[in-house]
């Protein structure tokens, strides 16, 4: 595969970091390049379960190079959590892990603003995943963030921090109704020692990058949280705090334009929504239920219940057209199995009118009314399936349907279940 970008279609959880982890196989490098330890990425080999936070889905292969890219939020204590359980499960990371310089700390302190603002919010609260990201990023727009690469000048370190860390104490204090518990030397302490194991992983990731293109690597771009969680283009204010769509993954990666072949959308079979927001496509009933338990629809980095509802086709086309997707990977058909009948929204209805195009006024994505289609489920597990003409022909005219709704994008993989060998190519991966 040449250079690829994998992006979420719709609110995060859409199976990214498993088609990243089975397309792993297919590249040289895969790069993270926006978010941070909010997201929560699940891969499962031979039945095993790892959930990464900070460090790229593609490290369970071997011999594959992993970066977190300059646009990433670096929770530096995740990173190192996660190279500690990697290790201890045998899988080195050794000159194959790369972070970048450029990356912005997460920093303590920005979690407890993150806790503290999330506390004032009242009816308006994101529901966000108190990982730190919306203070760390709005701390890198305004010019008083601290980057990794900083962490190699322990002086001049210290002295930003302390100075960063002041700056926090009086905004905090002064504002919120939250006790600043926190001590900077304690911090700083704490870093030093993290530090030394940290220092090795950073790097010019841009550079390296770029000589792997030059060298005909193939790069795996691997997005966090889903389109509509994008700071621009998602349901504002109820979003992260990136651009999650795949034009971040050049400023996050340090990567042009000109560089990318593919993008990749993941698309879930049905939709999910953690934290809050509206939803227009949201099953309050059992069918609700019933897609929560089946497609075990909890938070990879929370532990919250999922929202659940049905696949929003007009969200899906705005995808298409944000992020210029040139496929779809669809994942987790197999969690309808057992449904009688399944829905797809086609469209929006407000007062009697027709609205095709998801509204960019979040007061007017509240009030509009989903119009589906319905058809006659499969019940039929597809988890034997190796190939679609194995699949039975509700569950194809299912897919069919779908892709009719989202501008007919071609489909290059189909997931049936969480497991790595549980994913069937429609298209030979090398095109
Ligand atoms: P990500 O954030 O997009 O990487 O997705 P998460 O890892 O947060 O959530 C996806 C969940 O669905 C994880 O528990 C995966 O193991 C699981 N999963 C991925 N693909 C499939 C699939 O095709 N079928 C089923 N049943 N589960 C899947
Ligand atoms: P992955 O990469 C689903 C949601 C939070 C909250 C909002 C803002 O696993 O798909 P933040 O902590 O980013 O300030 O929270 O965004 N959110 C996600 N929802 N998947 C994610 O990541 C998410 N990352 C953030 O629930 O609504
Ligand atoms: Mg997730």
């Amino acid at each position: 595969m040449a250079n690829t970008v994998v992006v979420g279609t719709q609110w995060g959880d859409e199976g990214k970091a498993k088609v990243i982890d089975y397309l792993t196989n297919h590249a040289d490098v895969v790069v993270r390049f926006q978010g941070g330890a909010n997201a929560g990425h699940t891969v499962v080999v031979n039945g095993i379960k790892f959930i990464f936070h900070m460090v790229p889905s593609g490290i369970m292969t071997p011999s594959k190079a992993c970066v977190v890219g300059n646009g990433v939020v670096f929770d530096a204590e995740q990173f190192l959590l996660e190279v500690d359980e990697l290790r201890a499960t045998g899988v080195s990371v050794e000159n194959r892990l790369f972070v970048s310089d450029l990356a912005h700390l997460v920093l303590p302190y920005h979690k407890l603003e993150d806790a503290a603002a999330e506390s004032t919010k009242g009816q308006g609260k994101i529901g966000t995943t108190g990982r730190g990201i919306g203070p760390a990023y709005a701390d890198k727009a305004a010019r008083t963030g601290i980057r990794a690469g900083e962490l190699a000048d322990w002086d001049l370190f210290s002295k930003k921090f302390n100075s960063a860390f002041e700056r926090k104490q009086k905004l905090i204090s002064a504002f919120y109704d939250t006790a600043f518990e926190l001590s900077a030397d304690a911090v700083l302490e704490q870093y030093r020692a993290l530090r030394e194991k940290l220092l090795p992983f950073i790097t010019d990731t841009g550079s390296y990058l770029f000589d792997a293109v030059r060298r005909k690597k193939r790069i795996l771009f691997e997005g966090a949280q889903g389109t509509f969680l994008d700071i621009d283009h998602g349901t504002y204010p109820f979003v992260t705090s990136s651009n999650t769509v795949a034009g971040a993954a050049c400023t996050g990666s340090g990567i042009g334009p000109g560089l990318i072949d593919h993008v990749i959308g993941i698309v879930k079979a049905y939709t999910t929504r953690v934290g809050n927001g509206p939803f227009p496509t949201e099953l309050t009933d059992a069918i609700g239920e019933r897609l929560r338990t089946v497609g075990g629809e909890f938070g990879a980095t929370t532990g919250r219940p999922r929202r659940c509802g049905w696949f929003d086709s007009v969200m899906v086309r705005k995808a298409v057209q944000l992020n210029g997707l040139t496929r779809f990977a669809l994942t987790k058909i197999d969690v309808l199995n057992s449904l009688d009948e399944i829905k797809i929204c086609t469209r929006y209805e407000l007062s009697g009118k027709k609205i095709e195009q998801f509204p960019t006024s979040l007061k007017l994505l509240e009030k509009m009314r989903p119009v589906y289609e319905t058809m006659p489920g499969w019940k039929t597990d597809l988890s034997g399936c190796t190939k679609l003409s194995d699949f039975p022909s509700e569950a194809i005219t299912y897919i069919e349907r779908l892709r009719k709704h989202c501008y007919n994008v071609p489909i290059l993989i189909v997931s049936t279940g969480p497991d790595r060998n549980q994913t069937i190519t429609v298209e030979p991966l090398d095109s």
